[in-house]
């Protein structure tokens, strides 16, 4: 996930180490490469950027020597194009007297660019933040003040982003809000924007919010923020942000799980538009459905993914896929892997060795190897012929969840593509999603303390939401150090059942399309004393069946199991608070498993 800082002093000064200090606040997000441009007092440009961390980046291109009235830094995370010098950003126009650095995703910056060469202007990069910056400058050559070519330049660019662009000549910094945060500040001689509050808030703590369809002017002394759409200027105080530096990295949450569960509407909405533009969903499709065996290989969330993909897969494209853990899928197709086969290897982090392991297999059976990664650069992505970026930024918390929403999301996107099926059921996605955290929320609370105390508890499902009953079990036990055991509900009768006594907790995930059964499984368990909370649609089966009903949205069977996931989420993180554990970083456990 990008992260964009500028700054405008008033009067010509070092910038290096000001910008250097604010990339490093906004490296949490997670990031490749880096840049910095400093505007001078005398018209020149100064522009450093590489692959690389902050400091690495900072020392090898001296930006310690940087020196103008205006500065911009950016982190990119790259998705539309490769991490390389030429596409990390800022990035200059082509007479090079604009320079400008985006946050977030240009999804028309193909067609975007055709244009722009189309029309004589140099483009340098493959990536999507320098749009912005031609978008600007195609009506800048035609006349426009710069106010309005950014205005008509917003029309232009379609996505979720936000942008900050600075002219050679004038004193000020522009920036813009479509989607992606943006919020400035004010201090004594200077002003400043940023993606977010961390590298704001060390230099002042006197902020004004930007909202999505507004400019913002900064100069030295002052902001000016004004509408897109009429070009009207809008008054708005600054105001006194009092929280401290972590609560500010945690957007206000107490934990990162919270935050990042908090976070799925939004990034699959961001995922959605990146996948509609991605050339490489399509590759991957031709290859997944050429393939004699497909294998979706993953360990544990990102696996229960890779189940959710075969369902959907075999369901929506007729196309069968084997999901399997990456330890086992060594273990059991090791010897039976040709170069006809496929593997989908899904991991948030592209460095867990189980997973690299079973890749080395693939590939040295000549299998295809295709990946869903969330960290670009990883051993995975490098690893990959074709690979889907998740598009969730840093996943901090140790337990994934946005990182399995988009997960699920890719599989489900590809199935619908791979079978000829619109994709427009997937549009109310990140309504829903709001939806259901808005309203689960108070429901799993009421449960808590029923359930504070229990040290074993069961969560079953059934078809499209068997994978969800693990994904719940294996966050509720990472969380809440207790036993949880997902499975699918028909078999808790042949032998689980026998552990029931008076008031034993069991979850039931209810597809919509499977009531009845799960009514059944209810059923076999109340009348033995547990306490059977059931999660579903509104329905008189489970309300008269079962002790609790936690009420989702209605959305339809194929969307039910990413709704579902979520009062599961969250009633780990509840559960976690409430037995005074640390939800982000649960004890024995990393993020990022590179050991055997
Ligand atoms: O980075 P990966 O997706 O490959 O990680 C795989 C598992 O280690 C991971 O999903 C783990 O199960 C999570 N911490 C569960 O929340």
């Amino acid at each position: 996930m990008c992260g964009i800082f500028g700054i405008v002093v008033d009067k010509e000064q070092s910038l290096g180490s000001i910008l250097t200090d604010a990339g490093r606040r906004l490296s949490y997000r997670g990031y490749d490469s880096v840049g910095c441009a400093t505007l001078r007092a005398d018209g020149v440009i100064d522009l450093r950027k590489d692959v690389g961390k902050v400091d690495a980046v900072a020392a090898r291109h001296r930006f310690d020597e940087m020196r103008g009235t205006r500065g911009i830094v950016q982190l990119r995370w790259a998705t539309f194009g490769a991490p390389s010098p030429v596409n990390a950003q800022p990035h200059l126009d082509s007479d090079g007297d604009l320079v400008g650095a985006h946050n977030g995703n240009i999804v028309n910056h193909v067609e975007l660019r055709a244009q722009f060469i189309a029309e004589g202007l140099s483009v340098r990069s493959t990536n999507d933040g320098e749009s912005c910056v031609h978008a600007v400058e195609r009506y800048v050559a035609r006349g426009e003040n710069i106010v309005d070519a950014i205005r008509r330049a917003y029309r232009d660019l379609e996505g979720d982003y936000a942008f900050v662009i600075g002219r050679v000549g004038e004193e000020k910094l522009y920036a813009i809000k479509k989607g992606s945060g943006l919020v400035a500040g004010m201090g004594e001689g200077f002003t400043c924007v940023s993606s977010d509050l961390p590298s704001i808030l060390p230099l002042t703590r006197r902020i004004v919010r930007v909202n999505d369809g507004e400019i913002i002017a900064l100069d030295a002394n002052r902001i000016e923020l004004r509408r897109v759409d009429d070009g009207s200027v809008i008054a708005r105080e600054p105001e006194i942000v009092t929280a401290s530096m972590d609560a500010a990295i945690k957007g206000g949450y107490p934990h990162f799980m919270l935050k990042e569960i908090h976070e799925q509407p939004r990034l699959a909405g961001e995922l959605l538009h990146l996948l509609e533009a991605a050339p490489h969903a399509t590759k991957m499709i031709a290859r997944m459905k050429r393939a004699r065996h497909l294998y979706l290989v993953g360990c544990g969330t990102s696996y229960h993914a890779c189940m959710l993909g075969a369902i959907y897969l075999a369901r929506l494209a007729g196309r069968a896929a084997i999901p399997i853990l990456a330890p086992q899928f060594i273990a059991q197709y090791g010897g039976a892997l040709s170069a006809d086969d496929v593997g989908v290897f899904v991991s948030q982090s592209g460095e867990t060795k189980d997973v690299l392991n079973a890749i080395q297999v693939a590939q040295a059976r000549g299998m295809g190897v295709q990946g869903l990664v969330n960290v670009l650069g990883s051993s995975l992505m490098h690893a990959s012929e074709c690979y889907l970026p998740l598009g969730c930024g840093y996943e901090i918390s140790v337990p994934a969840t946005k990182t399995f929403m988009n997960q699920a999301l890719t599989f489900l996107f590809l199935a619908l593509k791979m079978g000829n099926h619109s994709t427009d059921v997937l549009a109310r996605l990140p309504d829903l999603l709001e939806q259901t955290i808005a309203t689960t929320e108070p429901q799993v609370a009421l449960l808590e303390s029923a359930l504070v105390t229990a040290d074993d508890l069961y969560c079953l499902g059934y078809g499209l939401t068997y994978p969800i009953a693990l994904e719940g079990a294996l966050k509720l036990k990472e969380v809440t150090y207790t036993h949880c055991e997902g499975m699918l509900s028909t078999e808790f009768k042949h032998g689980p059942l026998s552990a029931v006594g008076e008031g034993y907790p069991v979850l039931f995930v209810a597809g919509p399309e499977d009531t009845p059964l799960l009514v059944s499984g209810i059923n076999e368990t109340t009348c033995r004393g547990a306490r059977s909370i059931a999660l579903g649609e509104e329905d008189a089966r489970l309300r008269a069946n079962a002790h609790d009903l936690i009420v989702l949205p209605n959305s339809g069977a194929l969307i039910n199991p990413l709704l579902a996931t979520i009062p599961l989420q969250l009633l780990a993180y509840r559960l976690s608070v409430a037995r005074g554990y640390d939800p982000d970083f649960p004890r024995n456990l990393s993020k990022t498993l590179t050991v055997d």
